[in-house]
């Protein structure tokens, strides 16, 4: 301890462009497992540091809050979502939270749209095919998928990340549906060429549906059993949002019963999910393991934006991207 220097908790590793400023101007306290600190280690290490640098597998709750005590100046978290943040508890410490919204944006959209493309395509089913030895001869009636052209993308959510979808999807000659609660500009609507839908036309009408919301206690479950019944049996169903925002029993029955065509799951319910777990045997469902915005360039902004959100709280100054900017309006409790 150099004694002037703030404490603050890493979680995990996360790229040198945030560590290396956070190193430069505190003591850290570096948690250098892949996985997650377990939550008695976390409510071990949280105590009496000035900053907390968070992950989306770390709660930060009440629990966790007075765990670290009152002198906690800011949590970070490394990630736009923020669901396993308690942003009341924060708030009612007066307590401000970050979070990286904005530089994984098109990384994430990326994503969204390879998953779409390889579950429509049937990819991962093919490499198995030709890694098992079975490719033979040309087959006319071989691994036939769906078309991206001239398909209707159903974007449910449309923010930053669902609008930068629709820029794919209009490249691909798609016709692009989208559902939110709020409406979209009428400009950036004719500029994406997309039309606001209730949920359940959306859902009857696309070919494809891809999820962009966060995870709250609304959408919840939002695509459950009657969802998926309402889909088209040719539909491809795409999750980069939240696992839980999808019911993985009902996605299950409905991929094995043949309800929709295939998904494509960048989260899942639980995560990880178990490599017995049914729907990782499904070959109409692909499953990649939360990577959505794993770019090296993006993991890297999102590093840097997180140590910059940790280092002005630590400075009591107003963070650059605050989850809770009510926090600077109320006093301190
Ligand atoms: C996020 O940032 O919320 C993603 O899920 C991980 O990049």
């Amino acid at each position: 301890m150099t004694g002037e220097r703030p404490r603050v908790l890493v979680t995990r590793v996360i790229p040198d462009e945030g560590l290396d400023p956070v190193r430069a101007a505190c003591e850290v306290d570096l948690w250098t497992d892949e996985l997650p600190p377990p939550r008695d280690e976390l409510l071990r290490r949280v105590r009496g540091v000035d900053g907390l640098l968070s992950l989306l597998t770390d709660r930060v709750d009440d629990e966790l809050l007075d765990a670290a005590g009152p002198q906690l100046k800011v949590v970070s978290n490394f990630a736009v979502g923020f669901d396993n943040i308690d942003v009341p508890a924060c708030t009612r410490r007066g307590l401000p939270a970050g979070n990286t919204p904005g530089v994984l944006t098109e990384t994430t959209a990326d994503l969204a749209f390879t998953l779409l493309a390889a579950a429509a395509r049937r990819i991962p089913e093919s490499v198995d095919y030709v890694r098992d030895g079975q490719w033979r001869t040309w087959g006319p009636m071989l691994l036939m998928g769906v078309d991206l052209h001239g398909a209707t993308l159903g974007i449910v959510g449309f923010g930053r990340i669902g609008r930068e979808l629709a820029r794919r999807g209009r490249g691909f000659g798609m016709r692009i549906l989208y559902h939110d609660v709020h409406p979209a500009p009428p400009d950036e609507e004719r500029a994406l060429g997309a039309e606001r839908a209730e949920l359940d036309r959306l859902l009857r009408e696309s070919d494809f549906v891809s999820l962009h919301v966060n995870l709250t206690d609304e959408t919840r479950h939002l695509i459950d059993a009657d969802a998926l019944r309402a889909m088209k049996p040719t539909a491809v169903l795409v999750n980069t949002s939240r696992g839980p925002v999808v019911d993985t029993d009902a996605l299950t029955d409905a991929l094995g019963a043949g309800e929709i065509f295939a998904a494509g799951l960048d989260v899942t319910d639980p995560e990880p999910l178990p490599a017995d777990h049914p729907l990782v045997g499904l070959p109409n469902c692909v499953v990649v393991p939360h990577i959505a915005s794993a770019s090296r360039v993006t993991r890297g902004k999102m590093a840097a934006m997180a140590a910059a959100n940790l280092l002005a709280g630590l400075r009591g100054e107003r963070l650059p991207t605050p989850i809770n900017p009510e926090v600077y309006d109320a006093p301190r409790a």
